[in-house]
């Protein structure tokens, strides 16, 4: 086993802890997640959260219970419980499903090992593709906004959204960045703006309502999102939210592009109508922690994730390249990525 380590993840070839990302940006606690119930219990609380780290943290999970010595049902069991900890991020899926076919195949517990580690080096190769690729989108002088956090924070690399901005940083195109709060848990305004400050990129935080008003005013040039999961017809799924950002760039002729690693297509879903959406606790609507503001018993909606329809995709980024809407529509993922 080697160490491993990205912004929000630590493996030392037997403990592997993560950066508690709710406490953040006000406090920087690393917590052990070695035991799968320590590791589920992160998932659901977001202390590890956006689709590539997931798969990426379940499956070092993993690897570290078949480090103990766990049997094959053992390590079964466990897996399925790891994926059931959040049913939108297919990213999840897929990394766990890469180690079932090893246990499957009668791998042993190192090349078990082996394949979780090959997750993590591949997402950090993914990250930089999809980077170089969107970033070749990017004019100098552009405004982009973005929502939820898509960036180091996110994955084992740096990122997908947010790694495009980073790479057309690096590349002097003088980029400006516009946050998205992004209610209810305020990924934006406390992870993105993280983030952004420590690679000195120049940013502006927003409430999600006024996305709208900085389009009319012609100072959004592009819109770039990540995804927790995308359909064979280009429908994608990601945080709450970004369904209303793409209408209202389609209405401002705004371009509007997902950014995502081949792990978050999933061959299973043929349209956005098939993926899972996981709606989450009203508490986290009502007020913050123990601070509500609503009146008791108010009624809740909380979807945690929306659809994007593809009509509203000008592209979408991936690490093999970008495919544009008439490409999406014409069945172009359905004949691989
Ligand atoms: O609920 P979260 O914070 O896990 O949601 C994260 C997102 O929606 C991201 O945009 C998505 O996972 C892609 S991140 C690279």
């Amino acid at each position: 086993m080697r160490a491993l380590q990205s912004l929000a993840l630590r493996f030392d070839g037997k403990r592997l802890s993560v950066l508690d990302q709710t406490l953040l940006p006000h406090a920087e606690i690393w917590v052990d997640v070695t035991e799968p119930r320590a590791m589920i219990e992160a998932i659901q609380k977001l202390k590890v959260r956006g689709a590539p780290l997931l798969g990426v943290a379940a499956a070092l999970c993993l690897a570290c219970i078949a480090e103990t010595g766990a049997s094959q049902a053992q390590l079964e069991s466990d897996a399925l419980w790891l994926r059931r900890a959040r049913p939108t991020a297919v990213n999840l899926m897929w990394a766990l499903d890469r180690l079932r076919r090893v246990l499957e195949r009668g791998g042993s517990k190192d090349d078990l090992v082996q394949e979780a580690e090959h997750i993590f080096l591949e997402d950090v190769l993914l990250c930089e593709r999809m980077s170089d690729h969107g970033a070749g989108l990017i004019q100098g002088g552009e405004s982009i906004l973005t929502h939820c956090n898509t960036g180091g924070l996110a994955t084992v690399g740096i990122g997908t959204a947010l790694g495009v901005i980073h790479k057309a940083h690096l590349q002097n195109k003088h980029v400006h960045v516009y946050v998205d709060e992004t209610r209810p848990l305020l990924q934006g305004a406390r992870l993105t703006t993280w983030e952004l400050s420590k690679l000195g990129i120049p940013h502006t935080l927003i409430t999600d309502s006024m996305a709208a008003i900085l389009m009319r005013d012609g100072r959004v040039s592009r819109v770039l999102v990540g995804a927790d999961r995308i359909a064979m017809n280009g429908d994608f799924a990601n945080k709450v939210g970004t369904y209303g950002l793409a209408v209202q760039a389609h209405y401002h002729g705004i371009p509007f592009h997902p950014v995502a690693p081949y792990s978050t297509v999933d061959t299973r879903c043929a349209r956005g109508n098939d993926i899972p959406i996981e709606e989450r606790a009203a508490s986290e609507v009502l007020g913050f922690g123990e601070k509500p503001w609503a009146p008791e018993g108010t009624e809740v909606f909380n979807p945690a994730f929306d659809v994007t329809p593809v009509e509203l995709v000008t592209s979408l980024v991936l690490d093999r390249g970008v495919i544009s809407q008439a490409e999406l529509k014409s069945g172009r993922l359905a004949q691989g990525v």
